[in-house]
């Protein structure tokens, strides 16, 4: 390897703007702004671009690291990438990092590699662990809520997952308010309480706050973690003037140009000429507006460039 390939973190980077909420009444503190591998650090992306923005996101602060079984693509492919980063780069960090994965959605073919089945989780993060060349993850979810599944089978594998050493901290992702009461209960009477709850909020998306998870978290001391907070890169300029070859709309099935509607449109143009009379960018302001939601605990942005997460660590400066 060359010597210039070397990582050596910044010795600065707990002094480079990061803010640390304490995550519900938890004793783990999450960085505000987190780094979600969904896309752009798959099979498919370039290393070295995936490399350099993890590195960068380390170096600022960025100890939080969410990934699951499903992103790449291919299938996997993320938590590889993370398995090669943590030997080539991140190994004398471990105790540095935060790592989350998740199972729920399809996995692999058959009726074990989905939903909530006790075998389906266990396997799964075992499988998790040795892509990512880990002994635990930090944190792991159930991804979706199973309808099928005893609800009670799906939060005792969790349990026991925790109880194996595979995992530290339990969470949740986009589960109906009911069966997340129920599971809040079923976990702190086991002593392993949910640490946090994972969905989509921001500027165009409120549903868990309109849906009450936000506030049933916030009674009960669980954390609240957004993704998509940029929902997939509408709320940035990336499509202020039509559809750039090299963004997720052209490039990805999960974001449909048909989203694009005319009203949606006007919106992102007020959004942004806001933004600009305040003196921050359309980014900046959809981030804030979610950081700045009571509750919140953090932000897990994308980014398929540095200059990409760079713009979004400039957030931390208005809060
Ligand atoms: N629990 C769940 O079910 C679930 C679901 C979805 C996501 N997640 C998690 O949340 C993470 C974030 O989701 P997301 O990627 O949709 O988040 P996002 O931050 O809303 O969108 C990221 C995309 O927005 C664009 N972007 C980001 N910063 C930009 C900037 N400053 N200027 C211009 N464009 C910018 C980039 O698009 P381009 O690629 O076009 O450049 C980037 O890939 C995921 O990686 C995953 O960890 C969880």
């Amino acid at each position: 390897m060359n010597i210039k390939d070397v990582y050596v973190a910044d010795v600065n980077r707990y002094d480079n703007g990061m803010i640390y909420e304490r995550c519900g009444k938890s004793g783990v503190k999450l960085p505000k702004i987190s780094l979600g591998f969904w896309h752009n650090f798959g099979g498919i992306d370039s290393y070295e671009r995936s490399r350099s923005i993890v590195r960068h996101a380390f170096d600022h602060g960025i100890t939080h690291l969410d990934l699951a079984n499903n992103y790449g693509p291919p299938y996997g492919s993320a938590e590889e990438t993370m398995g090669r980063l943590m030997k080539e780069d991140f190994a004398p960090y471990r105790d540095e990092l935060f790592i989350s994965s998740k199972a729920g959605y399809d996995m692999w073919p058959g009726p074990y590699g989905n939903w909530g089945s006790r075998k389906y989780l266990m396997a799964s993060l075992d499988q998790s662990l040795r892509r990512m060349n880990l002994e635990y993850v930090d944190l792991f979810y159930s991804h979706r809520f199973d309808p099928e599944t005893p609800i009670e089978e799906t939060l005792q594998a969790m349990v026991d997952i925790v109880r194996q050493g595979k995992a530290l901290y339990l969470g949740i992702s986009r589960w109906p308010l009911e069966a997340l009461r129920k599971a809040i209960d079923y976990l702190a009477a086991r002593d392993t309480p949910l640490l946090i709850y994972q969905d989509r909020l921001n500027l165009i998306d409120h549903q868990p706050m309109d849906s009450g998870q936000i506030e049933l978290c916030a009674s009960r001391g669980v954390g609240f973690i957004s993704f998509s907070p940029l929902a997939q890169g509408l709320l940035t300029n990336r499509y202020l003037n039509g559809i750039p070859e090299d963004s997720r709309m052209a490039t990805k099935a999960c974001l449909n140009s048909d989203q694009l509607t005319p009203e949606l449109m006007a919106q992102l143009r007020q959004w942004n000429s806001e933004a600009a009379s305040q003196g921050i960018s359309l980014a900046e302001k959809a981030l804030l507006w979610v950081l700045q939601q009571q509750s919140v605990t953090s932000v897990i942005v994308g980014a398929s460039s540095m200059k990409q997460l760079d713009d979004n660590l400039g957030t931390l400066k208005y809060l």
